[in-house]
């Protein structure tokens, strides 16, 4: 099959258009034909490496979510049949969906309904996971509360302004000038210029804010909760930061992988109650551009590869 080989950590040059084998379904797994796959912040911290994104084998397939039609059963997959269209991300720690091919565990794949395209449920899977379990699992956020969502314009950050809205919160975010119109369209009661406003100055009392920034925006976030607030993160604070507030909770969410979860991304969507995200195309030979895009860290919406569509050399 073809998929993008990362053959040492680095830079996006070390992204490689090749072949890799064929995947096989061992027991209880499905192989799927991905048609789409997205492209995560993670993939390009894990093609860099450091820390918990080193890895000691190569070359290895990055992406965790992806789109695709079930081509094989492995013994006990009987939940799934062939053809079935499906969608899902790796479970935690794995990864192989910058490919043609992935086998995986058939219980933590959902059926992809007709009318959401394949594009679609892949930029959805793993933004929608986090999302979920950042805001109703762990921050637990409730009709009536304020919440300050960090880095509106973003995968996740769009995704739960809209799960946020529906369950009846008041929703403050942060976002580039140029990503306002956006971020205001998916509910954002107020948005907020980050490179001309200091959000700490301009909110304040808020019960939950959902940091996916990191770094010194999460820092701040502090300031701005109320008493017996919540600060639920998934981006990186500060190396060897403490908190000192003592009358709030950080939290940080477990993102497990499960088909309850994509089924709730789903009922969300039939309900209105979210919709896609903006998505930008790119075929799987084009991984070293998408890495450059998604690491300048100033996008809006998501990154899919659109695996099936006609790769340059065949054009
Ligand atoms: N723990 C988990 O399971 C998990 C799962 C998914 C993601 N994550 C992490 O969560 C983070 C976000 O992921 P993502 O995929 O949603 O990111 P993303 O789609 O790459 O979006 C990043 C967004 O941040 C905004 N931004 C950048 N600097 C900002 C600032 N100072 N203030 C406010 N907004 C800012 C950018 O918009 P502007 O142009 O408007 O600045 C951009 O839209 C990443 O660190 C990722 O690794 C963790």
């Amino acid at each position: 099959m073809k998929a993008v080989l990362l053959m040492g950590h680095g830079g996006p040059e070390m992204l490689r258009y090749g072949e890799a084998p064929d995947p096989v379904a061992g027991p209880g797994e499905v192989v799927v034909d991905i048609h789409a796959a997205s492209v995560n912040a993670a993939d390009w911290k894990v093609r860099r490496g450091g820390g918990r994104y080193t890895l000691t084998r190569f070359p290895h397939i990055l992406g965790r979510d992806f789109s695709g039609v079930v081509s094989a059963l492995g013994a006990g997959a009987v939940d799934l049949a062939l053809g079935d269209a499906v969608f899902g991300v790796t479970e935690q720690g794995v990864e192989g969906a910058y490919a043609e091919k992935i086998a995986i565990k058939a219980a933590i794949l959902a059926k992809k309904p007709d009318h959401l395209g394949h594009g679609e449920a892949a930029a959805l899977a793993l933004t929608g996971l986090t999302a979920l379990w950042a805001i109703e699992d762990t921050a637990k956020l409730n009709a009536g509360e304020t919440v300050l969502i960090q880095g509106g314009a973003g995968g996740v950050a769009g995704f739960a302004i809209q799960l946020a809205k529906h369950i009846g919160a008041t929703v403050i975010s942060t976002a580039s000038a140029g990503n306002h119109a956006y971020v205001r369209g998916l509910g954002a009661d107020r948005v907020i210029d980050y490179n001309a406003e200091d959000f700490a100055d301009a909110v304040s009392g808020c019960d939950v804010v959902f940091d996916t920034v990191g770094g010194a925006v999460q820092v701040a976030c502090y300031a701005v909760l109320k008493p017996g607030g919540r600060l639920v993160s998934i981006a990186p604070a500060p190396e060897g930061f403490k908190p000192t507030r003592r009358d709030v909770t950080t939290l940080r969410p477990n993102v497990l992988r499960d088909r309850a979860h994509l089924e709730r991304i789903l009922a969300l969507l039939e309900a209105g109650a979210v919709r896609p995200p903006n998505i930008v195309h790119y075929k799987l030979a084009e991984a070293v551009a998408a890495h450059r895009v998604s690491e300048g860290r100033h996008l809006q919406g998501k990154l899919v590869f659109d695996v099936r569509r006609a790769e340059p050399d065949t054009e």
